[in-house]
């Protein structure tokens, strides 16, 4: 669906923020960007909806560069939601702002007005609707900037750090809403992230950014268990991969495998009881 091919970016002031970098994204992937501060994650993310011009390279989408595609019909098929949502709202009210990409396509008013109350609900603000966008909370300014890329019905969505500044259950409500657009609609999700512990349960792969070059892609499985490459990038494991696999290397606990997320780490914790459980009976 998305093809990067050799992709190059070099800003005016000389930082070589993408250096080579070659991923395909296949429909319906949940994909993951993960990589510490600097690494290039926003400006990817900026190319792949031809909001910037690549110095060398090329993203295609359906095999067609993505910056001679007209910015109207790529738009409604790629939607962004940028990290800072100052980047993003201009519209003085939370309707507005959320109407204003579906009334761009040129729907009716009764349809846009069904898409907003609709992407106001799923990201739980109906009740914020009529409010000015300057009186917004953080947390409640990136639901909006989500509403609004709802409201697109966009094929693809990427959404650069959408937990950031989120309460606990938003985080939550956030992920399974991507989740079950992407299950559900067939919806290709792209997210770039800090939150390591979200990656296992919601996303089928990872790409690991480090100083612009594409370190390492593959499953949850294969990316975590590669230590050298997580160290290179900074990176840590989920929490409880990280306390799985201490278990394993300081107590020498035999471990399967080192279980990504807290359900894998319970069935492997039975398992081993079970285990302890035959043995003292024996
Ligand atoms: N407009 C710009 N002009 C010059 N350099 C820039 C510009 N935008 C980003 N950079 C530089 O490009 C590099 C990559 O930045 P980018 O914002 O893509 O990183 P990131 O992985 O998204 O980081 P973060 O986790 O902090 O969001 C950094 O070195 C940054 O300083
Ligand atoms: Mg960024």
């Amino acid at each position: 669906m998305l093809k990067i091919e050799a992709l190059q970016h070099t800003y005016d002031d000389g930082t070589v923020a993408l250096n080579g970098i070659d991923l395909e994204i296949e429909q319906g992937e949940f994909l993951a960007i993960l990589g510490s501060n600097g690494s290039g994650k926003t400006t990817l993310i900026k190319h792949l909806n031809g909001l910037l011009q690549p110095t060398a390279g090329r993203v295609l989408f359906g095999g067609k560069a993505v910056t001679q595609v007209e910015d109207r019909e790529i738009f409604s098929r790629i939607g962004i939601v940028f990290q800072d949502p100052n980047d993003q709202l201009f519209a003085a009210t939370v309707t507005e702002d959320v109407a204003f990409g579906p009334t761009n396509l040129g729907l009716t008013e009764a349809e846009v007005a069904r898409r907003v109350s609709a992407a106001l609900a799923q990201v739980g603000i109906t009740k914020l609707a009529g409010k000015s966008i300057h009186a917004l909370s953080h947390g409640q300014k990136k639901r909006v900037c989500i509403a609004g890329l709802l409201a697109m019905q966009p094929s693809v969505m990427i959404l650069d750090e959408p937990t950031a500044g989120l309460d606990p259950m938003g985080v939550h409500a956030l992920m399974h809403l991507l989740e079950e657009l992407n299950r559900r609609e067939g919806i290709t999700m792209i997210m770039a992230t800090h939150v390591v512990d979200l990656v296992p349960l919601f996303m089928s792969k990872i790409a690991i950014l480090s100083k612009g070059k594409l370190l390492r892609c593959g499953t949850p499985r294969d990316v975590f268990g590669d230590a050298e490459a997580l160290k290179k990038a900074k990176l840590h494991l989920p929490l409880v991969a990280e306390l799985m696999n201490i278990l394993k290397t300081r107590d020498q606990v035999n471990l399967h495998h080192i279980p990504l997320t807290v359900g894998e780490a319970r069935r492997e914790i039975l398992r081993l009881l079970s285990v302890e459980d035959v043995i003292a009976r024996v």
